[in-house]
């Protein structure tokens, strides 16, 4: 009988009920099946980020092995970390970050680099002149702090390219349209609106057209998810101008954790690839997506098929076992 020791991660996720979130997990699973000796825990902090400083002392309370972890707020989570990482528990960074050097390994695309992407097209379609509105994510939040920066830098030095508002939309479908309809009558005039994510952009794109001046305004996200109401079928929609592939991580979160429980030699800062997509490339886009999708449910199925197979061999095993017993 196998009594080998199985490797307990425990995932303390920032929030989990939006797409992107679920395309992560759907691809760690995925990612699972090839390292049997490991069991994931999974937390949800729903956005809460006291929620998720527990869910990670939990976690170190319980004696977990490594932790993988997506911050919810930079500095907040910060002490929680170290924690984990001073008691010699391995800790993996997905998509956001924390303020202090003291993790073992992160993954994630460079956000400064899509917020720098998307002040050059925001440059480019307005030819330098032009007035965003910005719709934030969680302001703590990594991400948004990095692809604000980035497109700043970026529309620096065009002098009549200017954001003139922003919302704090806080990475939520929901709370972009409420605080977009709470300020829509003060809000001063835009033909650009740059959101942090794609579902953020899409609620503006969405209250905009009910006020009939959607056709006069350019929407610019980040994620660029396949799928039904994904950034990529936005942008073949032409409801967005554009969207920059943001890769979840999750397959190289739970490698680069695999790694690290087995000794084996890993990378510390690894740089997922992004990509501007519009409707020059989506279609190509899409269906890379979908041929990688379609891989993986073959990998999923090959596997359930291998598992019942090895059942089918015990069950076998058995009755050669009562047979020469009997
Ligand atoms: C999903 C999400 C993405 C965004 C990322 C930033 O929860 O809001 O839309 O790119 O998190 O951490």
């Amino acid at each position: 009988k196998n009594s080998s020791k199985k490797f307990r991660i425990g995932f303390a996720q920032c929030t989990g009920s939006d797409l992107w979130r679920k395309q992560m997990l759907a691809s760690m699973y995925a990612e699972l099946l090839f390292h049997p000796d490991i069991e994931l825990e999974y937390r949800d902090a729903q956005n809460n980020t006291e929620k998720q400083r527990r869910d990670i002392e939990n976690f170190i309370d319980d004696k977990i092995d490594l932790l993988i972890v997506t911050p919810n707020e930079a500095d907040a989570i910060t002490p929680s970390v170290e924690l984990a990482y001073n008691k010699g528990i391995p800790v993996v960074m997905v998509d956001r970050k924390i303020n202090s050097e003291k993790y073992t390994a992160y993954i994630g695309a460079d956000n400064y680099e899509i917020g720098k992407l998307a002040g050059a097209l925001a440059a480019e379609i307005s030819k330098g002149n032009g007035a965003i509105l910005e719709v934030w994510g969680l302001r703590e939040s990594s991400p948004a702090l990095e692809r604000h920066r980035g497109f700043s830098d970026a529309i620096a030095p065009y002098p009549n390219l200017k954001i003139v508002a922003s919302l704090d939309g806080q990475w939520e479908q929901d709370t972009a349209a409420h605080r977009f309809r709470e300020s829509a009558s003060i809000l001063p005039s835009f033909n650009i609106v740059y959101a942090h994510n794609d579902v953020m952009a899409y609620s503006v794109y969405t209250l905009c057209q009910k006020q009939g001046r959607a056709d006069s305004i350019k929407f610019i996200g980040v994620d660029g998810l396949s799928g039904p109401g994904g950034g990529l079928q936005l942008v073949k929609d032409r409801i967005l101008t554009a969207t920059f592939l943001y890769p979840t991580g999750g397959e190289e979160a739970i490698r680069t954790a695999s790694d690290i429980l087995h000794g084996q030699p890993y990378i510390k800062d690894n740089i997922l690839e992004t990509t501007p997509i519009d409707s020059r490339n989506v279609k190509v886009m899409q269906l890379q997506q979908m041929k990688m999708e379609a891989q993986r449910n073959d990998i999923v199925r090959l596997q359930q098929n291998v598992n019942s197979q090895g059942q089918r061999f015990d069950q076998q095993q058995l009755y050669i076992y009562i047979l020469l017993a009997s």
